[in-house]
């Protein structure tokens, strides 16, 4: 089974989360984009969606669907987004489509936050995958300075610009042995908006695909 099957099946299975008369919080990136081919099948249960990104937002539209923003709708019952690593505490690295902010602030906002994932997104310890960062374009200079002293590498993701018009500073080499702290750490960083470790809030439930099915983790 290729890795596209894995995340569609990831999608599926998190379709049974949306209850009727339900304000959705919907995601950026690959295994987003297949629960929102499938989202019509259940649109009888959808109250409400609201989006973490132009670019889902642009495909709920082909699908039928009228985007709210977060402010029209107040609570998000449920937030349903990927990542690009996982580990069992359900901490989560994500911004690899540049997405973070916004999706950190569905997230937040959500009662329940489902994260889909293939399995090789689930990793012992954070970190492998670049961390990403969105910074202010003023303070990333300033920014990268301060992530070299933690020994880390930081890399501008060269010609991107988030929703939000800020830059994306893609980190490699950071120590992540303890995901609540950092993440903790570089938000008192000033010019920092996101980073991406979703540690504080991380996903309620986890679902994995592999070749076998979906299997579910709770936090
Ligand atoms: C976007 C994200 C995505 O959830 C993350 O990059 C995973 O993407 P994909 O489903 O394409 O593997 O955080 O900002």
């Amino acid at each position: 089974m290729d890795s596209s099957n894995k995340k569609r099946n990831a999608a599926k299975a998190s379709l049974e989360f949306i209850e009727p008369g339900t304000v959705v919080g919907i995601g950026t990136g690959s295994t987003v984009n297949e629960l929102i081919r499938l989202l019509p099948t259940v649109k009888d249960r959808v109250d409400k969606v609201v989006s973490s990104s132009k670019s889902s937002s642009t495909l709920l539209q082909e699908q039928g669907f009228d985007v709210s923003t977060l402010n029209e709708v107040g609570p998000v019952d449920i937030y349903i987004d990927g990542a690009d690593e996982a580990n069992k505490r359900l901490h989560l690295i994500k911004g690899g489509g540049g997405a973070l902010t916004r999706e950190k602030v569905l997230a937040g906002a959500a009662r329940r936050f489902v994260c889909i994932v293939d399995e090789s997104k689930l990793v012992g310890m954070l970190g492998t995958f670049p961390l990403p960062i969105e910074v202010l374009p003023m303070a990333q200079s300033y920014v990268s300075r301060q992530l070299v002293k933690l020994r880390a590498q930081p890399i501008w993701r060269e010609g991107f610009v988030t929703d939000n018009g800020n830059h994306i500073l893609d980190v490699h080499e950071l120590n992540i042995s303890n995901p609540l702290e950092m993440e903790t750490r570089l938000n008192q960083i000033p010019g920092i908006l996101t980073v991406g470790i979703f540690a504080h809030r991380c996903a309620d439930i986890l679902l994995i695909a592999d070749e076998s099915g979906v299997r579910e983790m709770r936090a």
